[in-house]
C-alpha cells in the first residue's frame, strides 16, 4: 500500500486538517508543560534542503528530536542529488532507510516525483507552488487567538505566491473568505483560482481588500529563487504594503501573520510586526507543534 504524503494541504481532509489542528495545540500544551512523549523513538525523519531554512529546519529537527526519534539534514550540495543524481533513484534508496522524507525545493513536480518513488510518507516543506506546514501553524495561530475561522474575512496583500496558493486551499477546506489584492500580473495559480472561485476573490488595491478583514497577511515581495527579481519587484509592489494605516481599515481585533523571515520597510512596516494584534512569533512557534501533529498523523496512524 502507497504511504500517506503531505504535499499540499488538499492531501487531508477538511476533517482530519481540523483534528490536526487541535493536536496541535494538545501536542503545544503537553510541551510546554514539560512532559515526555515519545511517540516516534528510534524514528528518522530526512529533510532535505535544496533552499534555506531556518524556521522549517529547526521545527522539524526539534520536533524528531522532541518525539525520541532523529531528523537527517542532507543539503542537496553535500549530496548526490546536488550532482544529477535521479530523485526517482534517490527516492527509493532514502526511503529504504528512513521512516519519512521532508524536502524543500524549486519545482513541485520534484515533491511528487519523489513521491511516486517513496516507499515513506513524504513531507512538502516549500515549493515554488506551494507551502502546506506553513499553513498548519497559521490556522492553528488564528485558532488559539480567535477561534474557528469558518466564515471569516482573510486578505492575503501581496504576490501570488506559494503561500497565497495554500491559503487558497486552506480557505476550500475550512471554509473561510479569502480576498487577494495583489498588483496586476502577479496573481495566484488561475487554475487553483477558478476552482475555488465561491471562496477566493482577486483585488488589485489593498485597501479595498482590507475593509472588514478578520486576518491580514503578507510575505516577502521576492520569494527564493526570485533574488534577480527583487529591485523591479519592489517598484511594481508599491501600495501594497501592510502598514497601520492598512490595519486601522480591517475590524479592530484583525489579526496580522507574516511566515518570516520579514523584510521591514517593504512589504511589512516596522511598526506592523511590533503590532499588538500581530501574533508572528506564536505563528512561528506553532510550526513546531503543527508539524509535530503532522508527524504523528503520518506515521503513527
Ligand atoms: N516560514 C518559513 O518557512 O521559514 P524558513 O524559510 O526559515 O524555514
Ligand atoms: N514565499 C517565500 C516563503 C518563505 C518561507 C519563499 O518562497 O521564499
Amino acid at each position: 500500500m502507497s504511504p500517506r504524503h503531505f504535499l499540499t494541504l488538499k492531501d487531508l481532509s477538511s476533517d482530519e486538517l481540523k483534528r490536526l489542528l487541535s493536536r496541535a495545540s494538545e501536542l503545544k500544551k503537553i510541551h510546554h508543560e514539560g512532559t515526555l512523549f515519545e511517540p516516534l523513538k528510534n524514528r528518522v525523519l530526512a529533510m532535505i534542503f535544496e533552499k534555506s531554512s531556518t524556521r522549517t529546519r529547526v521545527s522539524f529537527e526539534a520536533g524528531m528530536a522532541q518525539f525520541g526519534g532523529h531528523a537527517l539534514f542532507l543539503s542537496s550540495r553535500d549530496t548526490q542529488l546536488g550532482r544529477g543524481e535521479p530523485v526517482e533513484d534517490s527516492a527509493r534508496v532514502i526511503s529504504s532507510m528512513v521512516d519519512a522524507v521532508m524536502i524543500r525545493t524549486f519545482d513541485h513536480e520534484t515533491v511528487e516525483t519523489f513521491a511516486k518513488y517513496s516507499s515513506v510518507p513524504v513531507i512538502n516543506a516549500l515549493t515554488d507552488d506551494y507551502h502546506p506546514c506553513q499553513l498548519l501553524a497559521d490556522m492553528q495561530t488564528y485558532q488559539e487567538h480567535r477561534g474557528d475561522i469558518e466564515g471569516k474575512k482573510v486578505i492575503w496583500v501581496g504576490d501570488g505566491n506559494n503561500m497565497c496558493n495554500s491559503y487558497i486551499n486552506a480557505a476550500a477546506l475550512l471554509n473561510f473568505q479569502l480576498v487577494v489584492a495583489c498588483p496586476k500580473g502577479y496573481e495566484p495559480n488561475a487554475e487553483l483560482v477558478a476552482e475555488h472561485q465561491d471562496r477566493v476573490t482577486i483585488v488589485h488595491s489593498a485597501q479595498e481588500a482590507a475593509k472588514n478583514a478578520d486576518l491580514i497577511v503578507t510575505d516577502v515581495f521576492a520569494s527564493m529563487g526570485q533574488e534577480d527579481e527583487q529591485e523591479q519587484r519592489v517598484k511594481d509592489f508599491e501600495g501594497f504594503q501592510v502598514n497601520a494605516e492598512l490595519m486601522a481599515l480591517a475590524n479592530s481585533d484583525a489579526l496580522f501573520m507574516h511566515c518570516l523571515p520579514a523584510h521591514r520597510g517593504e512589504e511589512v512596516s516596522a511598526e506592523v510586526i511590533d503590532h499588538p494584534n500581530a501574533v508572528v512569533w506564536d505563528e512561528a512557534e506553532n510550526r513546531l507543534h503543527a508539524q509535530k501533529a503532522l508527524l504523528e498523523f503520518l506515521l503513527c496512524n
